[in-house]
């Protein structure tokens, strides 16, 4: 794996023009060097938290939910009783409002299975920014998932996919007919995928995990990137969001939103005085009222641990955060020569559930093969993630499907509406700002 040499220190700049600066993709900052590796999971013990605000009307406490004693881990802001006034010139009107269009600087990311038309409309409405996660739904779903959006809010809201998607030019198209504001994309997506929504007006923004990625995908004409953290959930990189965020935000010009670990006001700013244009979301969002993952699978995630997450590749071959279960211990043990036709199973019902024809399934598979260079038992294997993320978030069957997360639901307590969430951490920023003078 390579990185870049530290030549220049340079702090993120602050720009006079909001307007975004993306079709001219300046050149990178820094050249590239070796980056030693990393360990693959971290283990962080649970902290004792001094809280010393009042305790949140939570609708779902963890203090109820988990078993073990010790002081509760909410967030120590309560949530204003109204809708804050719109600030435009307050340190939280980053770079990302301007370009999304949206009022504060917090992302619900695209997770699949999780964010649907629900939690993507409460998002947005609540002015931060919803995605769609649109990598596991078949071609009508997300037609009919973006409309049921539209009907809920009128505010932006974005569309997460996979760019080797047999279809993604057909999705392409539809989210240029349908005006979507952003499309989000789980790996680099592609300079032709790029530039056919950059020239209808679609404004792109993959998630990488290291800093010469941000750089290749800045050079393409992205409009920004998540920087997601090793702590973060699902598919996941190898460098925390504290070492990753202000490298990335020093290496390029276009806004980079951090990911992985955040949920509340303190990690906004802290984002922000890394370099960060915002924050992006996955575990805190899955685990709020709008979220429609079954009510005691969210259970499961709030009596978890701040080290009872792992990063395995036994899923699918590719490193992946999850919540530690009796199926995560199995697969880890099982010769991978097992775990193959259990993950041709999973690829066959995932023909079914996307209503993907086998040839389809192949011309994927040869487009994967390609990108990715994965022999055809890791190919196989690809379709397990969805297939056993599905077993848990949608059928609810805990013991048969996966369950990924972020090291954060190790420290979240409770399960609020998505617009109490937003309020909270707005407030808990305004107030982190005060404390430290800005
Ligand atoms: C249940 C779950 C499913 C996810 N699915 C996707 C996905 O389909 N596409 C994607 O780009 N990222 C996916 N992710 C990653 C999130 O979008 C996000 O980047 C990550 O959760 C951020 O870290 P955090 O959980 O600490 O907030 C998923 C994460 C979770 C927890």
């Amino acid at each position: 794996m390579t990185d870049q040499k530290r030549t220049t220190k340079t702090p993120p700049k602050k720009r006079k023009s909001a307007a975004p600066k993306a079709k001219s993709a300046r050149p990178t900052k820094r050249k590239a060097k070796s980056e030693p590796p990393e360990a693959s999971s971290a283990k962080s013990p649970t902290k004792k938290r001094k809280s010393t605000a009042p305790k949140t009307k939570a609708k779902v406490t963890k203090a109820k939910a988990r078993k073990s004693k010790g002081p509760p881990r909410v967030s120590s802001i309560p949530a204003p009783a109204a809708r804050r006034a719109y600030r435009p010139k307050s340190a939280l009107h980053t770079r990302i409002c301007e370009l999304f269009g949206i009022e504060y600087p917090i992302i619900q990311t695209g997770m699949g299975w999780v964010s649907g038309a629900s939690l993507t409309s409460a998002t947005s409405s609540a002015g931060g920014l919803g995605i769609l996660a649109a990598a596991t739904m078949t071609f009508p779903e997300l037609r009919e998932a973006i409309a049921k959006v539209k009907d809920r809010t009128d505010k932006p809201f974005g569309v997460n996919m996979r760019a080797d998607q047999s279809d993604v030019m057909k999705r392409v198209q539809l989210l240029i007919a349908e005006r979507v504001k952003v499309a989000s994309f789980a790996q680099a997506p592609g300079e032709r995928v790029v530039k056919t929504l950059k020239d209808a007006g679609v404004l792109t923004m993959p998630t990488i995990g290291a800093r010469r990625h941000a750089e290749k995908v800045q050079a393409w004409g992205v409009d920004a990137v998540i920087a997601q953290g090793q702590e973060g959930g699902g598919h996941t990189g190898q460098i925390p969001t504290s070492i990753l965020l202000p490298d990335v935000s020093a290496a390029v010009d276009i806004p980079v939103v951090g990911a992985g670990g955040f949920r509340d006001g303190r990690g906004l700013v802290a984002a922000l005085a890394l370099g960060g244009a915002g924050i992006a979301m996955g575990t805190r969002f899955l685990l709020t009222q709008e979220s429609q993952v079954p009510d005691h699978v969210k259970q499961i995630y709030l009596k978890t641990k701040a080290n009872g997450t792992v990063v395995t590749t036994a899923v699918d071959g590719h490193p992946q955060r999850v919540i530690r279960t009796a199926l995560i211990e199995q697969l880890e043990k099982a010769n991978p020569l097992t775990r193959f036709p259990r993950a041709a199973l999973n690829a066959l019902s995932l023909m079914k559930v996307t209503g993907t024809s086998l040839p389809e399934l192949l011309e994927e598979g040869m487009a994967m093969k390609q990108n990715q260079e994965l022999t055809w038992a890791q190919l196989a294997m690809a379709a397990n993630a969805p297939m056993l993320t599905k077993a848990s978030m949608v059928d609810g069957k805990v013991a048969a499907g996966i369950l990924p997360t972020g090291q954060i639901a190790g420290v979240i307590d409770e399960i609020p509406t998505v617009s109490e969430l937003i309020q909270r951490i707005i407030a808990e920023a305004e107030q982190t700002l005060a404390r430290l003078g800005a």
